[in-house]
This record gives C-alpha cells, sequence and structure tokens, in this order.
C-alpha cells in the first residue's frame, strides 16, 4: 500500500491509474479507523480495481469549542488497518499541505445542509464540502463511498457532487453497529464504560420510532416525543434534536406518508453523538389501509 503526504504526488499516482483503465474507489475519513470505516473500503474494493482512502482530520469543519484538538489522531494504528484491507493508497496530507498560507476559497453547501447539523453546527458543513471537493480534486475517482452514519453529509457532498458536476458517484453505504446496536464512531472512544448505556439511548430511541410505525403510527409529532422520551430515559444529558424528517430533502413532515428518516443528535456528558434510521411508509402504509 502507498502511503502518500504529497497532494502532487497522489494524484499522479491516480492519473497512471486512470490512465491503464483501473476503476478506482475512494474513501474519505478523519481517521482512528474502525470497522465501519473499513466496510467502506471492503465495498470500494468489491466495485472497483483500486481503493484509495483519505486520513484528515479536516480543521474547518470544527467549530471554535469543539473537539478538534482532542480528535483521537492514531496514523501507524490506521495504516495498519488500512494494509489489512488491502487499500492501495492511503493520502494522509498535513495540515499546511491542505491548507497552505493564504488559503481563502470555501465552497457554500447545498440548501439540504440548513437544518440538524447544519442548525446546530455552524459552517459544519463548509468545512466538510470545501475539503471534499479539494480531495475529490487531489484524488478523482469513480466512486466515492460515504457511511448512512453521516447521512445529512452524505445529501449533502451527493448534492454538491450533483450541483457542482463532479464526475464522480456518491454511494451511501449501511451503519456499521457494535452488537447491541450502538452505532461505531470514532468519538465512542470518549465515553466511559458506565456512559456505555446512555450512548445506546440514540439506538433505542431510533428503535422506538421504528417500531411505532411498524404498528401504524404515522404521526411524526408522536414518533419524535417517544424518541426523545427515550432519550430522556436512557438518561442522555442534552438532545440537539430528534427527528423524523423526508428522506431526500431533510424537510419535516406531519406524517410518515413518504420515505423518511429519523435523526438523532445528542450529548453523553461532553461527547455529542449522532445516528439515524430509515423509516418505511410502505410499513405504516399497510397497516393502516
Ligand atoms: P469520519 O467521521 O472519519 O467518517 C468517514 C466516513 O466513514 C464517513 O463517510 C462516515 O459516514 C463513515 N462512517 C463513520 N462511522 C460509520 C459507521 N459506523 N458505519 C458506516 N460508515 C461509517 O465523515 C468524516 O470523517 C468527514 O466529515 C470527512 C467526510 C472525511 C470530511 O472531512
Amino acid at each position: 500500500m502507498k502511503v502518500v503526504e504529497s497532494p502532487l504526488e497522489a494524484y499522479a499516482h491516480i492519473d497512471q491509474w486512470r490512465r491503464q483503465g483501473l476503476r478506482i474507489g475512494l474513501v474519505l475519513t478523519m481517521g482512528a479507523l474502525h470497522e465501519g470505516h473499513v466496510s467502506l473500503v471492503r465495498r470500494s474494493k468489491d466495485e472497483n480495481d483500486i481503493t484509495v482512502a483519505s486520513v484528515f482530520v479536516n480543521p474547518t469543519q470544527f467549530g471554535p469549542h469543539e473537539d478538534f484538538s482532542r480528535y483521537p489522531r492514531m496514523l501507524s494504528e490506521d495504516t495498519l488497518k488500512l494494509r489489512n484491507a488491502h487499500a492501495d493508497m492511503v493520502f494522509m496530507p498535513s495540515a499546511e499541505q491542505m491548507y497552505p498560507s493564504g488559503f481563502s476559497t470555501f465552497v457554500e453547501p447545498p440548501s439540504v445542509a440548513k437544518g440538524l447539523e447544519g442548525a446546530c453546527r455552524p459552517d459544519h458543513y463548509r468545512g466538510v464540502v470545501t475539503v471534499v471537493l479539494k480531495l475529490l480534486s487531489i484524488l478523482p475517482s469513480r466512486i466515492a463511498y460515504f457511511g448512512q452514519k453521516d447521512y445529512q453529509q452524505y445529501l449533502v457532498i451527493r448534492n454538491m457532487a450533483e450541483d457542482l458536476n463532479l464526475h464522480v458517484r456518491v454511494q451511501c453505504c449501511e451503519t456499521v453497529r457494535e452488537s447491541d446496536g450502538l452505532a461505531m464512531s470514532s468519538r465512542n472512544r470518549y465515553l466511559k464504560p458506565a456512559q456505555r448505556h446512555q450512548a445506546l439511548g440514540l439506538w433505542r430511541a431510533l428503535v422506538t420510532a421504528k417500531e411505532m410505525l411498524a404498528h401504524g403510527d404515522i404521526d411524526v409529532s408522536r414518533l419524535e416525543s417517544a424518541m426523545r422520551n427515550q432519550l430522556y430515559k436512557d438518561g442522555v444529558d442534552r438532545i440537539d434534536y430528534a427527528r423524523v424528517v423526508d428522506r431526500e430533502s431533510l424537510e419535516p413532515m406531519i406524517n410518515v406518508d413518504r420515505p423518511s428518516v429519523a435523526l438523532i443528535a445528542a450529548y453523553v456528558g461532553s461527547t455529542r453523538l449522532i445516528d439515524n434510521i430509515f423509516l418505511q411508509a410502505d410499513v405504516a402504509a399497510v397497516k393502516t389501509s
């Protein structure tokens, strides 16, 4: 596996592979890799000839009071995990390489970035779309793989790629969970053992909404308050949002009468966790007709 720090060198490798007609798949990460990240590498390997990963903790997507400085950095473990997963190249630039002095161009995120994470974390998606566009320019690929775990981020990037005519397919891949349902996340490392139960509240709340819908309850305000109740019951410290919205636009809904998604952001201690689940309108439609 090639380990490359320089953007020019990374581009040169990709260019050579493309000239050979090889299909390239891309997995962008901030490192502290877990099975969720590795599942994206595996999917890319299944569908392409070459798989490229990136590890870069992007400073522009963190707010001034967020966890940029304490975000876990473990480059040698990450390299080993990518090597074991048979990635062909990992791009690990420094902050100076990505944002040399004088850097001043930012991408304006699409409208789907406005609510939910966008409302709680001002400028977060501006940093995400800017770094993702830069990474896609350095590492032009046929398909880029993203996790459903960050569902709004997937939609934001997909819409950006569409709006800006990028020649890349943006693919959403299923969330990988621990055996009890907790979504894998680099931030789970912050949790103390005693906080693990509270963290599981996110998944339990999402399952509660799904089960209510399966029993025919399509009323979004009831589903949302059931999710909040479950979160508080499991002892989360603060809820940023617990919403059921349209799966494409992320706009509010009254009833679950079309494909939707339930999304939660909540704090366990000082750790902010997110998770989501797709809700199938047809499940309720069958039950209520
Ligand atoms: P990071 O949080 O490291 O996530 C990298 C990719 O892994 C994202 O597409 C994310 O959705 C996916 N992922 C994380 N946990 C997952 C899980 N449990 N199951 C499946 N996929 C999972 O997201 C970012 O980094 C950054 O914002 C980035 C896109 C790299 C831009 O800086």
